[in-house]
């Protein structure tokens, strides 16, 4: 198996690399990316010297690029991960998330449709999956609703309407060209190596630093919190038992409100950093709310555990606890990933093939 995964340097995809690399050493991985600000191979560097594993620096918005090195390669199957990820970022710079994640995604596709359909084997055990987010179904409103995989699309964002964009044409893909695609849909991703401009990790950060906690409106709207190593476990298991032509939700049953969230953080890092409960607290300060701010999402997972057997493995203190902990383990990563460091310095490392 050659197995393509776009994206593999960033938060999610440096967790789903090293799962597939320790886990399948009779496998090839790839891991393309670009390395823009979010992505930095520091946050593989205990498997980079596998045998099992080659980084390739590319943009998935260069159609010949992609197309060269599908024909190079022959990949059996792709893990699309590689996205502009941050909504604060697509209300300020929507193009780049049309460029990369609708664009970049039709690239794939093409190519994965083009090589295998001139292969001899044609489209027989090859997979294309697309991993995409709960943000595509738009905002909750009544507490008993859960987005499942029927839910129509309603995104409200510019990130979440250029996923939404790249999920239907993954799906016309499978359903135009027969091409074999499976796609799922995920809840609110924490854990080590998150970049430090969302929730969790900038909160850590600003708590650690004695900086304001800036909480969007009045903190009510509600996430689903999942570990990032337990959507890696169902991204395993969609990539290899998912049904083709199927959708997967990915959740962890974990709702909070974010200001409930930022005073359990805050609690933590009290206890963490030895000051008197009730330190950190006082930097929670209220800040005009994000632009089209999606009230609540919650995941319904029964497909999956239903189907594939696939659960949550941490309860969320733990899991909170973990990725705390890694934090004030791992301070250089931090200061290298605000300080654009590790950008600098692997920019330099690679060019682009
Ligand atoms: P991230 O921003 O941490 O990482 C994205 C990676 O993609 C980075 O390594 C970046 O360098 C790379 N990349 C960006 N543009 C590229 C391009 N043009 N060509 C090649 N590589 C490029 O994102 P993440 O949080 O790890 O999310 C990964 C995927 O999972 C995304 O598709 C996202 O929509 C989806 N998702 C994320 C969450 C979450 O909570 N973070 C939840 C559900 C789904
Ligand atoms: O639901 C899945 C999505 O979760 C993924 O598809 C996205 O890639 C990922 O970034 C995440 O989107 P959110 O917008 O939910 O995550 P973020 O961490 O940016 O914000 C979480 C909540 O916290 C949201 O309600 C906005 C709020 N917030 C965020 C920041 C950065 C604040 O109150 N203050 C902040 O400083």
């Amino acid at each position: 198996m050659k197995l393509l995964i776009t994206g593999g340097a960033g938060f999610i995809g440096s967790h789903v690399v090293r799962l597939f690399v320790t886990k399948y050493p009779e496998y090839q991985i790839y891991n393309l990316d670009k390395l823009t600000y979010a992505g930095n191979l520091a946050n593989l560097s205990d498997i980079e010297h596998a045998p099992n594993y080659t980084f390739i620096k590319g943009d998935i918005t260069d159609a010949k690029f992609i197309d060269d090195m599908f024909a190079e390669l022959a990949f059996d199957g792709v893990i699309h991960l590689a996205a502009e990820s941050h909504v604060d970022r697509s209300i300020t710079d929507p193009m780049s998330f049309v460029m990369t994640n609708v664009v970049g995604t039709v690239n794939l596709l093409n190519a994965a449709k083009n090589t295998w359909a001139a292969g001899a084997s044609g489209f027989d055990g090859k997979r294309f999956y697309h991993v995409s987010t709960d943000e595509v179904y738009g905002s909750l409103h009544n507490p008993d609703e859960f987005f499942t995989e029927e839910t129509a699309y309603d995104p409200q964002s510019p990130y979440s309407a250029s996923k939404a964009a790249s999920d239907h044409f993954v799906r016309a893909y499978g359903n135009t060209y027969k091409l074999p695609v499976v796609l799922s849909n995920c809840s609110n991703n924490y854990g080590p190596n998150h970049f430090p401009e969302k929730l969790i990790p900038l909160m850590i950060h600003n708590i650690q630093t004695n900086k304001p906690l800036p909480v969007y409106g009045k903190g009510e709207n509600v996430r689903d919190w999942l570990f990032v190593v337990d959507h890696a476990r169902a991204i395993d298991a969609v990539f290899h038992n998912g049904r083709l032509g199927e959708t997967y939700n990915i959740g962890g049953f974990n709702e909070w409100k974010n200001i409930d969230l930022v005073h359990l953080l805050c609690t933590i890092m009290d206890r963490k950093l030895g000051r008197p409960e009730g330190t950190s607290a006082q930097l929670i300060t209220y800040v005009t709310d994000r632009a089209g701010h999606d009230l609540r999402y919650a995941i319904d997972a029964h497909k999956i555990m239903n189907e594939l057997g696939w659960q949550p493995s941490l309860q969320f203190e733990q899991g909170l606890e973990k990725t705390v902990d890694w934090f004030l383990e791992n301070q250089e990563w931090l200061d290298n990933v605000t300080s654009g460091n590790y950008q600098k310095y692997y920019e330099s490392m690679y060019t682009n093939r």
